[in-house]
């Protein structure tokens, strides 16, 4: 298979309306990416992926859409969106878009000609209708969970459910109705022709329902929704259903009618062995590893995940994609400060104050598990702000919070609003340069000494260990080769060799180790001692 672009490409993730606004609505815009994409340049990323800026209601951050083909005039233009694309084009940065099949805004127009159609119309036949159970069909057609809280199925006026496995207002599509599947492949071009270079795919997992009747009810250890539990039961309902990638064939397929071929990267929360299924010759691309994301910190884990996405990718002919963080959980520097068995759900409940996070630990930690996971050989998605080592702003007040988990989980969940506060460019002002208004979500006081312009500076911040980390990769990011090295892969230390003549050793244990003579090409934290402090990472070339 020839290398391409995507195979080792390190892909920052912006989230719009958090990364820079220009306008002073408080709100980023797309000529704010556009007046950053030097920063992204400098700061040496391949591929920007973009959450949505389609039209939308805004109820579930843009994941609400109601016009696949238009941008949302709170972030700009269509107009807007070629000037960004042309922007990073000419800087070799490829740009990514994300794509919502599952679902679309309760505004849609499809969705509004549903409501005004009968049961069993066309119309209807896009979304998933369905009579209730009971006599006067006054139940739910099944037991299914929305994610966010609740039930999946919501009741319209003539007495017909419509599932939505997230909020009420994003209803579900019914991919077995092949106006559905035309539409997104004619929405895949459209943005192809304007010069997109792929995809990230939200909910890749979950198109296909198995809607035979009766619908089949999830059973317990499912998980709520099944969306967020890894699933490991083949025949699930609605999750990892073997027929979703009849879709992704027929993707793969638009994706070729271009120059160099298109990408997709699948959003899909399965166990490994079933991601590699999404990375097969002649569907997507890549597939994030949230199996990686999700481990705090324990060296067996990591050896054990590491191992497997490894094989497993290695089995279809490809290379896996790495991914620590991205807009729906905890940021790192804050996750890895805390005991790892803290649930991070009831930890954010707290406001986290209990247990309160170690930011010196997890600052310490997320410095090492970036070099370790820019190590890792294969592609990495890096999310804004990673780089300026944000903490979660787990104390925003109940009155701003605007993820609908809050409201849907009866206030049980604060959700994913911390994650996504503004981006901090400047030590002082208004709100610390991302505009000269009041930001959407309010920034912490101190949010000024993360600032892009703080770090810029001083050799020793995140920043720069991001900047230096991605100019260093180059230099082998390119090799596919991967070997543990047995002499110091044991316990907490996880030590493998890259490009032959690569070293990488993470100790995620409390006690230093020997480090092996050699050059050290970059490390979490200086070393002054030829020992490997406790929850550090190196990367060296042994003599
Ligand atoms: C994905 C997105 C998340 C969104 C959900 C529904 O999980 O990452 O932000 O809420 O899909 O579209
Ligand atoms: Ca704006």
């Amino acid at each position: 298979m020839p290398e391409t672009w995507w195979r080792s490409a390190v892909t920052y993730q912006i989230y719009p309306r958090s990364f820079a606004d220009t306008n002073a609505d408080g709100i980023g815009d797309l000529p704010g990416i556009t007046s950053k994409m030097d920063y992204l340049a400098w700061l040496g990323v391949d591929a920007i992926w973009l959450t949505p800026c389609y039209r939308s209601r805004w109820l579930d951050g843009g994941y609400d859409i109601t016009d696949h083909r238009d941008i949302d005039p709170a972030l700009g233009t269509l107009r807007d969106f070629d000037r960004m694309l042309a922007a990073a084009h000419e800087r070799g940065i490829r740009v990514l878009i994300d794509i919502v099949p599952n679902h679309t805004s309760d505004r849609h127009e499809w969705f509004q000609r549903a409501l005004a159609a009968e049961p069993g119309s066309p119309a209807r036949d896009r979304y998933i209708f369905r009579d209730g159970k009971g006599p006067a069909g006054e139940n739910p057609p099944s037991n299914w969970e929305s994610r966010f809280g609740g039930r999946a199925w919501h009741r319209v006026a003539d007495g017909q459910w419509y599932l939505h496995l997230f909020t009420p207002e994003q209803p579900d599509l019914n991919w077995e109705n092949p106006e559905v599947r035309a539409e997104f492949l004619d929405i895949l071009r459209f943005w192809g022709r304007r010069g997109v270079d792929g995809f990230r795919i939200d909910v890749a997992a979950a198109l296909i329902k198995d809607l035979r009747e009766p619908l089949r009810d999830v059973v317990g250890g499912e998980g709520s929704s099944g969306l967020d539990d890894f699933a490991a039961n083949p025949d699930h309902p609605f999750l990892d259903r073997p027929e979703v990638h009849d879709v992704y064939r027929e993707w793969n397929r638009v994706f070729h009618e271009f120059d160099p071929p298109l990408i997709g990267v699948a959003e899909a929360w399965v166990r490994g062995d079933r991601r590699v299924r999404y990375i097969r010759p002649g569907e997507l691309q890549q597939a994030f590893n949230f199996e990686f994301l999700r481990v705090r910190w324990n060296a067996a884990e990591y050896r054990r995940i590491v191992a497997e996405s490894i094989a497993g990718a290695r089995s279809v002919g490809t290379v896996a994609t790495w991914v620590l963080a991205n807009h729906d959980v905890v940021r790192q520097v804050s996750a890895l400060g805390l005991p790892d068995d803290v649930d991070l759900r009831v930890w954010l409940a707290t406001n986290g104050t209990e247990p309160s996070t170690d930011l010196e630990l997890g600052t310490r930690r997320a410095r090492a598990a970036i070099l370790f996971a820019l190590a890792l050989p294969g592609s990495a998605y890096l999310y804004q702000g990673e780089e300026l080592g944000l903490p979660e702003v787990a104390d925003l007040p109940a009155g701003v919070l605007q993820d609908p988990k809050w409201v849907r989980s009866q206030h049980k969940e604060k959700g994913r609003d911390g994650c996504r506060v503004p981006l901090p460019w400047t030590r002082t002002g208004v709100a610390f340069g991302f505009s000269s208004a009041a930001p959407w979500l309010p920034q912490p006081a101190d949010w000024g000494e993360y600032a892009v312009e703080v770090q810029r500076d001083d050799p020793d911040s995140m920043l720069e260990l991001y900047r230096t980390a991605l100019r260093v990769r180059r230099e082998f990011g390119g090799d596919e080769t991967f070997r543990w090295d047995d002499q110091y892969n044991i316990g907490d230390v996880l030590a493998f060799r890259r490009a032959d003549s690569i070293l990488v050793l993470v100790n995620t244990g409390a006690t230093a180790i020997p480090l092996p003579d050699g050059e050290v090409l970059l490390s979490s934290v200086p070393l002054e001692t030829s020992t490997l402090p406790a929850n550090t990472t190196a990367w060296l070339r042994p003599r």
